[in-house]
């Protein structure tokens, strides 16, 4: 996930309640949704269960995922599952493999400043944390996987000029400045692996590359399934000999394709999508889903209804690391 279109650089700023837009953020599920699909089964969503129970469950809106429900961050029985500690020898490295259920919390476009809720995983920004947060959430106990676009261009990035303006691409839809990327690009390829040689340095145990997905999109170069596949072998490879796990981020079409090459997949609103099922392969091999529904930013408690009761109780993400939470990506946080 990345700059959201409304999100202000005032990264840290804890009241964002001038967020001016209601629409979600799910550009990268994989089936050409429209984002007015969504909003319309969100919305009858929500009539249709709130007219069903009749009441909100009212799920809390404070910070630093406290909640309504009189559970606190640090003692959620819910927060606290496996975080799979294994390690895998691969062909090119030695790396982490967590286990399918692991709990974990994702924090983008800012940095870390809670560590709670008290999670075994915590995905973060790349670019906006330090080695020092890093080493205070390994002296937890958790494991850090970092962040970064891996298939996008955004202006706001400190390697920013790395780029070769022919190594960028279409906009993406509803994301103003971030573009497309060529994933044939040796400079685009060079970039990214300087990106993963700052996650080892900076001591993440493995990296979440964004963006991967670009072949179903209009992104102004003629990607496909293999040019998507060679990009994740060749960031597999590269990230594995630097003893980073890596996983895979939404690009449902390729799943069957990578449960083996990589440690998990993320997954933006596939209960939304109806696409949960494409995301089970890692299961099966015991491998996390690590799974994010979003809700309103304004956060009224039919939305939380919505969420909590359709988001929790899906079959097909049985197993999965589902997190509820707010557009921003920020501390705001439910666990299923
Ligand atoms: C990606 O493509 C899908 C399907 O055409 C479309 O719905 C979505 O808006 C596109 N996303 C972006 C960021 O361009
Ligand atoms: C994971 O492994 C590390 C290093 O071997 C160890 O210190 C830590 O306690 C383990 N964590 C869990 C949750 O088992
Ligand atoms: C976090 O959870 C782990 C695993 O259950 C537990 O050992 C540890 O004491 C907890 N830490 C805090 C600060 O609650
Ligand atoms: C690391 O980042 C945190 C949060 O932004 C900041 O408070 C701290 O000073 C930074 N530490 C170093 C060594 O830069
Ligand atoms: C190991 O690295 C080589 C060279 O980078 C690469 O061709 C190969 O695909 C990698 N193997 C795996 C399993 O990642």
């Amino acid at each position: 996930m990345l700059k959201l279109p409304w999100s202000s650089s005032n990264a840290g700023n804890e009241n964002k309640d001038e967020n001016p837009s209601e629409e979600l953020p799910h550009r990268r599920a994989c089936c050409g949704r429209t984002r007015r699909f969504w909003l319309i089964l969100g919305m009858s969503a929500v009539l249709s269960v709130a007219a069903a129970l009749g009441l909100g469950l009212g799920l809390g809106l404070g910070r630093g995922g406290s909640d309504g429900d009189g559970r606190s961050d640090s003692d959620s029985p819910s927060f606290v599952q496996p975080s799979g500690n294994s390690t895998t020898q691969g062909v090119n490295g030695t790396f982490w493999q967590p286990s399918a259920g692991a709990s974990w919390q994702i924090v983008l476009q800012q940095p870390l400043h809670s560590f709670t809720p008290n999670v075994s995983i915590f995905d973060i920004d790349l670019f906006e944390n330090n080695a020092s947060i890093i080493t205070q959430l390994h002296a937890m106990n958790a494991k850090v996987i970092c962040y970064f676009s891996a298939g996008s261009y955004e202006s706001f990035r400190p390697d920013t000029k790395d780029f070769n303006p022919l190594d960028y691409g279409n906009e993406l839809k509803g994301w103003p400045g971030e573009k497309w990327l060529d994933l044939r690009s040796p400079n685009v390829r060079a970039i990214m692996k300087k990106r993963l040689k700052l996650a080892a340095e900076l001591g993440c145990d493995g990296v979440d590359p964004d963006n991967v997905d670009g072949f179903v999109n209009d992104s102004g170069f003629p990607l496909t399934r293999q040019t998507a596949l060679d990009f994740l072998n060749f960031l597999a490879a590269e990230a594995h000999a630097l003893k980073l796990a890596i996983g895979l981020k939404n690009a449902g079409d390729i799943v069957k394709d990578t449960t083996s090459l990589l440690q998990w997949v993320v997954n933006e609103q596939c209960v939304a999508f109806g696409e949960c099922a494409l995301f089970r392969p890692f299961i099966d091999e015991g491998k996390p889903v690590f799974h994010i529904e979003y809700i309103s930013e304004k956060g009224n408690s039919d939305v939380s209804t919505r969420t909590r009761s359709e988001i929790c109780g899906v079959s097909d993400e049985a197993g999965f690391s589902t997190l509820m939470k707010k557009a921003d990506l920020g501390d705001w946080v439910e666990a299923c």
